[in-house]
């Protein structure tokens, strides 16, 4: 796992956008997987200026989607869905026509999910996934204990989960639904590289049990000790606990130039 320090998350954007150009420059019709949540902003800004530049092309790379609340429309303005479309999807100039996602408004929630994991598998399995983590440590929304092997299903979202996302429902944190259709961990280590970003100090702990805490269930994000190619990107704030830093920066400022991350 390489993990990178960042000054701030307008350069872990950037990091992450030049990584997803740089994959779109490769690989035109490369499978990119995409989050929701106030941690990926930045990328998608950072790729879009880089859209508007005239620098990356991506009229031929596919979208799909992480997680999804279940039981709110698919209009409905907070629906990953919806804020994908808003935040990622418009701002690169990609229509739903290269975008797949799981059906949370589907009455058999099951088959819902078991379909959208087919069809990840069906588009050749992400090149890339986007990544963020709660501060419970949970990656897509597998919580705490979820199956280290997990597909594609329904979860129950904690408390702590519930109360970090009322601020995207006005503070309301009866609007938050308890359910998603989340990727499951062995759905996301089946993506070729993952690259996830956390930023600020909120992250510190999740952030360290993850890198340099046990492989464990508690903590689903600690999955990605076992995926071979894992890009850690955090902000001073959130590499704040790590006791490895040092290292983590050594290794990053002496890295080959041709190796990207
Ligand atoms: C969102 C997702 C979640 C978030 C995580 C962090 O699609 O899968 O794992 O990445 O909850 O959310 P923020 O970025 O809002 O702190």
């Amino acid at each position: 796992m390489e993990v990178v320090i960042v000054p701030d998350a307008k350069a872990g954007g950037e990091l992450i956008a030049g990584a997803v150009a740089d994959l779109i420059g490769r690989k035109p019709e490369a499978l990119i997987g995409v989050i929701t949540g106030s941690t990926p902003l930045p990328i998608y800004q950072a790729l879009a200026e880089r859209v508007r530049a005239g620098s990356v092309d991506v009229s031929k790379a596919r979208f799909a989607q992480l997680d999804e609340y279940v039981g709110l429309p698919a209009d409905h303005p907070e629906s990953y869905r919806s804020v994908l479309r808003r935040e990622c999807l418009e701002p690169l100039g990609v229509g739903l026509d290269a975008f797949i996602g799981p059906d949370g408004t589907a009455t058999d929630v099951q088959a819902a999910a078991d379909s959208y994991d087919r069809a990840l598998v069906e588009a050749g399995g992400a090149d890339l996934q986007l990544l963020g983590i709660g501060t419970d440590g949970h990656i897509g929304f597998n919580e705490p204990c979820s199956s280290l092997a997990s597909r594609t299903r329904i979860k129950t979202l904690t408390e702590q989960t519930r109360v970090d996302n009322a601020r995207f429902f006005g503070g309301d944190i009866d609007a938050v639904p308890h359910h998603v259709l989340t990727q499951g961990i062995g759905t996301i280590l089946s993506a070729r590289h993952l690259v996830l970003l956390a930023t600020g100090e909120q992250k510190a702990d999740a952030v360290a049990a993850a890198v340099e805490g046990p492989v464990a269930a508690v903590c689903p994000g600690s999955a990605l000790q076992l995926h071979p190619h894992v890009t850690v990107v955090v902000d001073e704030a959130a590499a704040s606990k790590l006791k490895l830093a040092g290292y983590f920066r050594h290794a990053y400022d002496n890295k080959p130039e041709w190796q990207g991350i």
